[in-house]
Order: C-alpha cells, then sequence, then structure tokens
C-alpha cells in the first residue's frame, strides 16, 4: 500500500503540520511506509489553467500523488476553505488524485469554521472520484500545546484519538483499493 502524508500550511509554526506529523507516525505503526510532502518545502507555482504555470517541483508531486492509493492531507482554515496553497496544489496536480483514498485533518482558529473542508471534499469526490474518508479530524488552538515551537505538541486526547482513528480507516479502505 502507498501512502502519502501532505502537510499543507505555509506556516513554520503550523498546528496543522503536528496533525499531518502524528498520521505520519502511526502510518508507520501500521507497517505503512507513507511519502512525506511539506509545502513549505517544495516549489509550486500559482496555477494560471496552462501548462507555463506547471513548472518547479509540480511534475514531480504529480508522479508521487498518482502512484499513491491513499492520501492524508492536513490543512489550515483560511477564510472557512483550506489555504490557497493546498488548493493550488489540487490545481496543479488534478487528475493525480484519480480514485484516491483521501482522509482530511485541519486546523482552525474557531469551532464555527467546522464545515469548510467541505468544498475541497466535494471537488475531489466529484472532480475525481477520490473516496472521501467519513471522519475527519478539526482541531483548534486549545487542542496543541501553545509552545508554538518545532516541539509544539498535541495536547488533546481526543484529537489524538481521532487522528488514530482516521489513520486505521485510511489504511483499511486504502488496503481495499490497492487490491483493486
Ligand atoms: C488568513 C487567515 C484566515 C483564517 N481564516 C479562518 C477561518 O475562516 N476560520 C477559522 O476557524 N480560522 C481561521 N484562521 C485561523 C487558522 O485556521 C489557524 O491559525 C490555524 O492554526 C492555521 O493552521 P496552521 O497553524 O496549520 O497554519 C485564519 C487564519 C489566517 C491567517
Amino acid at each position: 500500500m502507498r501512502m502519502v502524508v501532505i502537510s499543507g500550511s505555509l506556516n513554520p509554526q503550523s498546528r496543522s503540520r503536528v496533525l499531518a506529523r502524528r498520521a505520519h507516525e502511526l502510518l508507520a505503526g501500521h507497517d505503512v511506509v507513507a511519502q512525506w510532502i511539506d509545502l513549505q518545502q517544495v516549489d509550486i507555482p500559482m496555477c494560471d489553467g496552462t501548462g507555463d504555470s506547471k513548472g518547479g517541483d509540480v511534475a514531480e508531486l504529480r508522479q508521487t500523488i498518482d502512484a499513491a492509493d491513499g492520501v492524508l492531507l492536513a490543512a489550515p482554515v483560511y477564510s472557512f476553505d483550506v489555504n490557497a496553497a493546498v488548493k493550488n496544489l489540487v490545481e496543479q496536480t488534478g487528475r493525480a488524485w484519480t480514485d484516491k483514498v483521501v482522509g482530511l485533518l485541519c486546523a482552525a482558529g474557531g469551532r464555527a469554521s467546522y464545515m469548510s473542508v467541505m468544498s475541497l471534499a466535494n471537488s475531489l469526490m466529484l472532480d475525481f472520484r477520490c473516496l472521501i474518508v467519513p471522519r475527519f479530524v478539526y482541531a483548534t488552538a486549545s487542542d496543541f500545546s501553545d509552545d508554538r515551537t518545532e516541539q509544539m505538541a498535541l495536547a488533546s486526547d481526543d484529537v489524538s484519538e481521532r487522528v488514530a482513528e482516521l489513520v486505521a480507516e485510511m489504511v483499511r479502505l486504502a488496503g481495499t483499493s490497492s487490491q483493486h
């Protein structure tokens, strides 16, 4: 089974990246070696709808996503949606997402933006027939230690449990789809 974990925040002190890291560690516990993509470390030009903008690391990212059975995507909520960097990744890699099992984790400022991943989920489902795992992780500032450093950690047992449940479900569903 091939899995990719994507950390989609461009904030060096990202909380959603803590969720992505935890998911990546938990996959190792399921004997799944997952690729790690941090959008802070790759070069993705802004999509302009032409092939001219598909330089940088876009071709390599497209291949990595295309080769995966499942993608765990961690994103910040910005303006009641995922951030533009994640949206741009999806726009630039497009059909590579076809038929993937996708799990979503997000960090938000408050509880009220709970539905913000739906626009991305709908687009992945309807454009690319992704199977969106109907279990997603939503965390706010109080779910993390407040050091905002490299050592920042998950402080909530409830969110830790949800990450574990999401990862287990990803492994189950992506395992099924990788046999087809
Ligand atoms: C430009 C911007 C827009 C934001 N919009 C929202 C929002 O609509 N709803 C919300 O709950 N939090 C919002 N936030 C707060 C972020 O979701 C929060 O800081 C989260 O931790 C970001 O994830 P990250 O730490 O992984 O970058 C926004 C933050 C920024 C910088």
